[in-house]
């Protein structure tokens, strides 16, 4: 009798749900939608012949410009006055990426026609004028950590673009922004000066989230070596893991070229 009960009260919370769901679903999918994400991706969204380009992929574009602006002066700068040859080898590679980044991000914004700054902005001209007024070891510190900084902003934002984006040109760039900023990581950390501490410190701060993952080592206990993950033998293949020898970020990629004659 009981489980008679029990399979009626089911059956009546399944109907109620249904109704419920039957008649929320028509008032979600014919009402408006504004205040809902899609709706929000929508309303910035212009069509190009490349595809959508929405607000957030405008944002890179300007981002990647905004890069280049003060990388390419405190690149300069280290090669002029930095006492230690690690930072002049890390002013360069700021230099050369930036140079060529530079170039297809002023080729993409002209074609899809948005309007690019000319200067550093607030936060990175102050960041320029502080590396300026120091000299010797703190000018290293501040030079290899400020732009360590910056670079591990933009590394994840542009891996959220490279994932949405509907856009050609946005998906290239940031395929070419991925990689330039990833060998301007390796090369600041190169120098030995960047300061992991802080930059773990300052990802977590104002978070109150527990930390997830698998549980810390136990010190003196050795976990078991595990299975190769891998293919079937007779699988064939041709393709190689990682372009460059590991500490290094193959950056050999062919220039830039304005083919649609863009450029002015
Ligand atoms: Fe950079």
């Amino acid at each position: 009798m009981s489980n008679r009960r029990v399979n009626g009260t089911t059956f009546l919370i399944a109907a109620i749900v249904a109704t419920i769901g039957a008649l929320a679903f028509p008032v979600w999918s014919y009402a408006d939608r504004s205040g809902t994400g899609q709706a929000n991706v929508a309303a910035g969204t212009v069509n190009t012949q490349w595809g959508p380009l929405t607000a957030a992929d405008r944002d890179l574009i300007v981002r990647v410009r905004l890069a280049g602006l003060w990388e390419l002066p405190a690149g300069q700068q280290a090669i002029q006055r930095a006492p230690s040859a690690a930072i002049k080898e890390a002013g360069d590679h700021l230099i050369v990426g930036h140079t060529d980044l530079d170039k297809r991000v002023r080729i993409v914004a002209a074609q899809l026609g948005v309007e690019l700054p000319n200067q550093p902005n607030e936060q990175q001209q102050g960041w320029l004028q502080e590396m300026s007024a120091a000299s010797g070891a703190e000018y290293e510190y501040k030079f290899v950590n400020l732009l360590r900084a910056a670079h591990g902003k933009i590394f994840p934002a542009i891996g959220t673009v490279r994932n949405t984006t509907r856009n050609t040109l946005v998906r290239q760039l940031a395929s070419d922004a991925n990689q330039t900023v990833l060998d301007h990581i390796t090369i600041l950390e190169k120098t030995g000066r960047v300061d992991f501490d802080a930059i773990a410190n300052d990802a977590v701060a104002g978070t109150t989230a527990s930390p997830t993952g698998p549980a810390a080592p136990v010190p003196g206990q050795v976990a078991p070596s595990a299975p190769a993950a891998e293919a079937d033998d007779d699988v064939k293949t041709t393709s190689r893991p990682s372009p460059g020898a590991p500490g290094t970020v193959n950056t050999n990629r062919p220039d830039p070229e304005d083919t649609a004659g863009v450029l002015r």
